[in-house]
């Protein structure tokens, strides 16, 4: 890692405070493939892993739930990770994090 990264990292783990550092790299994940489209003004609303319970949001995908079909835009690779970073910070956990795409 060089020294710009590193200062990156520590960075992102002094803003989000309460998110662990070992998840900024799922946080990066969270953020470039479902951040695209849900930020303020772009084509749907913020969201955030403390909006639904760790299982909640499991079922969601599941089941199918999402509007737009993202199989070719997130891999199932990154989607284990987002799901992962979803349900380690969903309402019921011991870190929700609400606000990291503001609303
Ligand atoms: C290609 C653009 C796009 C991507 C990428 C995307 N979404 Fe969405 N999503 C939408 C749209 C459009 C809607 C429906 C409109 C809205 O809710 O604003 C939506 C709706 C949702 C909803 C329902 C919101 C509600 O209030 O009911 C959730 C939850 C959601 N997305 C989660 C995710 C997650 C998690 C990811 C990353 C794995 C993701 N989305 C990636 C476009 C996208």
């Amino acid at each position: 890692m060089d020294k710009k990264l590193l200062i990156m990292v520590a960075a992102v783990c002094l803003v989000l405070g309460g998110v662990t550092c070992a998840s900024a790299s799922n946080l990066d994940t969270f953020l470039e493939k479902c951040g695209a489209c849900h930020k303020k003004s772009a084509q749907a609303a913020p969201i955030n892993p403390a909006d639904k319970a760790g299982v909640v949001w499991v079922k969601y995908f599941k089941r199918g739930r999402h509007p737009v079909d993202l199989s070719t835009s997130v891999s199932p690779d990154d989607m284990k990770t987002v799901l992962n970073f979803l349900q380690n910070h969903a309402a019921d956990s011991d870190h929700p994090v609400a606000a990291i795409i503001p609303k």
